[in-house]
């Protein structure tokens, strides 16, 4: 007979209580699993380095003239060298290690030696690491070559929204607060959110609860509490915030009105004060 279940890590009584008291005013609280134990806290944690490893191994290698499959190698074989996994690759059915997303296209760029990249590209590289069973997720933006003012804006702004939203989030707060930082911040800046994807619970599976909205309004959506693990990454439209998707290979989101988007994206946890990045 199973007398202790191993996911029923207890919490610390005092944040169980307050869970209950937000629970007991109405709002949408975390369940148990969405709060991570600190021995998964730090798998996750292990993961994060090595995925932030492989961004910066892509940092150092990418430039004018490589194919986004160049892309590819350097991030596959980068992660098996430390012991890893690439998460993207066979994800439903998802058929490389990584996403490499150029100009107009939003994310879940396939990697392929068709695509090479040219001065004046904007790409977003993202990746995802499985380690000793842990997921952790991040991407980040390269500029290749001379970039035009135009475009750099909107690589810069993109990732401020990523730092407003980290900021946002805090123990005791509300995912809506993290919505409303990114959304007010890209709108001021004259560019729009993308609605259709957003961020998500991340470490024990690739994707898990919560979804993290990059619009919304403060004080809303769920609790947020210490333990819990997701990412933010808001992608952010140059023109309108309408998207579509690649009909040929079903995955690469692309801007409706073929207008450049950008994506930042880490993984945070919610700390008893404040938020920590797991990723970079
Ligand atoms: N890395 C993406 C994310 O940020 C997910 C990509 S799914 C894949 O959530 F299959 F395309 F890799
Ligand atoms: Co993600």
């Amino acid at each position: 007979m199973m007398l202790f279940s191993r996911n029923s890590n207890p919490l610390n009584p005092e944040v169980e209580e307050k869970i209950k008291k937000y629970r007991r005013l109405g709002c949408v609280v975390p369940t148990r699993k969405m709060i991570k134990t600190e021995e998964q806290i730090e798998g996750i944690r292990a993961s994060s380095l090595i995925n932030t490893s492989v961004l910066d191994h892509v940092a150092q290698h990418i430039r004018v003239g490589m194919t986004t499959e160049d892309i590819n190698t350097l991030v596959h074989e980068y992660t098996l060298s430390r012991g890893a996994i690439p998460a993207p690759l066979n994800y439903e059915g998802f058929p490389k290690s990584v996403c490499t997303s150029v100009n107009e296209e939003v994310c879940h760029g396939i990697p392929s030696k068709d695509v090479v990249l040219r001065e004046g590209d904007i790409v977003n590289v993202d990746v995802s690491t499985i380690y000793n069973g842990y997921f952790s997720d991040a991407s980040r933006m390269f500029l290749i070559g001379d970039v035009s003012p135009e475009r750099r804006r909107l690589v810069d702004v993109t990732r401020e929204c990523l730092e407003v939203g980290i900021e946002a989030a805090r123990p005791w707060g509300f995912l809506g607060d993290i919505g409303e930082a990114i959304q007010h911040y890209a709108e001021k800046n004259g560019y729009s959110v993308v609605r259709e994807f957003c961020g998500h619970g991340v470490g024990l599976q690739f994707h898990e609860k919560p979804e993290v909205e990059h619009v919304g309004r403060r004080g809303t959506g769920m609790l947020l509490v210490p333990g819990m693990i997701f990412t933010i990454e808001p992608m952010i439209n140059m023109g309108k915030p309408d998207i579509f998707i690649d009909e040929e290979n079903g995955w690469t989101v692309i801007t409706e009105d073929e207008q450049p988007s950008a994506q930042w994206e880490n993984t945070v946890l919610i700390t008893e004060t404040g938020v920590e990045r797991l990723t970079w």
